[in-house]
C-alpha cells in the first residue's frame, strides 16, 4: 500500500480509571471498541496511527498501529501533551471521567477498610482534556470529539460542546452506543455540515465511514484508489 499521509492521526479510545485505593476505582462502560476500529482501518488506509488506549481488553489487530496505554485522565493528559504536537488529526474517542475521587495521604497504597459507618466520597472536577488540546493547537491541526448523549437533546448538546470546546467535528452519537457493536451517529462540522449514517453501523464499518468524513474535511486523497 501507499503511503499518501506524511500526516498522523492520533486516536484515544477506551474509559478510564479514576484509583479509590490501591485497588479499586471508578470506571465507565466504554470498551474503546469504535477507537480501535478507527485505529485499524486507518492504518490499512495507510495513515501512520498512534491509538492512546485506556484499561480494556481490546486491541488492534494491525501491527502498524503505535499503541501507547493509560489508566487515569491524568496518564491520558500526559500522553496527548507529548502526542498531540506531531499530530494532523486528533480523535478523542476516550471515555474520559468527569470526576476523581479526592484521596487523603497513603490511600494509593492500600485498601481501605469496611466499616459500619460506610464511606463518603469527595469527587474533584477532572480536566477538559479535549478542550486542553484545542487551546494549544498547532497550526493546521484538526480535533474531532464525540458526544455521547440522550436521544431526545443529542444534537443540540453535541453543536453545544463543538463550540465549548472549540474543535473542528463533533460525532453525536445516543447513550446505547457505548457497550453496543453498532453505532448510529451524526457528525456535525464547525463548517456548518453534517453527515448522518444510514441507520445503525457496524462500528468496524463506522471507522470506515467516519475516516471518509475526516479525510474529506482535511482534504486527504484515499490511499485504496492509488494502489
Ligand atoms: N472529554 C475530555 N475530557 C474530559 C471529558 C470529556 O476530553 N474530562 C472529551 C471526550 O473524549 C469527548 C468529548 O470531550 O470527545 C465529550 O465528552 P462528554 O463527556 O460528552 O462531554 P463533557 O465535556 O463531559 O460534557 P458534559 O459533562 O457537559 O456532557
Amino acid at each position: 500500500m501507499n503511503h499518501p499521509h506524511h500526516r498522523r492521526l492520533l486516536i484515544t479510545a477506551g474509559p478510564t480509571h479514576e484509583p479509590i485505593d490501591a485497588v479499586r476505582f471508578i470506571g465507565n462502560r466504554s470498551s474503546g471498541r469504535l477507537g480501535v476500529e478507527l485505529a485499524d482501518r486507518a492504518a490499512e488506509r495507510g495513515w501512520p496511527v498512534t491509538l492512546l488506549l485506556g484499561p480494556t481488553h481490546l486491541s488492534p489487530s494491525d501491527p502498524r498501529v503505535e499503541v501507547r496505554r493509560y489508566r487515569t485522565t491524568d496518564d491520558l493528559a500526559g500522553l496527548l501533551a507529548e502526542h498531540q504536537p506531531a499530530c494532523t488529526v486528533l480523535v478523542m474517542a476516550a471515555a474520559v471521567a468527569d470526576f476523581r475521587p479526592i484521596l487523603g495521604p497513603g490511600v494509593l497504597e492500600g485498601k481501605l477498610k469496611r466499616s459500619g459507618e460506610g464511606l463518603v466520597l469527595r469527587l474533584e472536577a477532572t480536566e477538559d482534556l479535549l478542550a486542553a488540546c484545542s487551546a494549544r493547537r498547532g497550526p493546521g491541526q484538526f480535533l474531532v470529539g464525540f458526544a455521547l448523549e440522550p436521544r431526545d437533546r443529542m444534537l443540540s448538546s453535541a453543536r453545544d460542546k463543538l463550540e465549548r470546546k472549540g474543535i473542528d467535528l463533533i460525532v453525536a452519537n445516543p447513550l446505547e452506543t457505548m457497550e453496543g457493536r453498532t453505532i448510529e451517529a451524526v457528525v456535525l462540522g464547525r463548517d456548518g455540515s453534517s453527515h448522518r449514517t444510514e441507520g445503525a453501523m457496524d462500528k468496524r464499518e463506522f471507522g470506515a465511514w467516519l475516516l471518509g468524513v475526516i479525510e474529506g474535511a482535511v482534504g486527504v486523497r484515499d490511499s485504496r484508489t492509488m494502489d
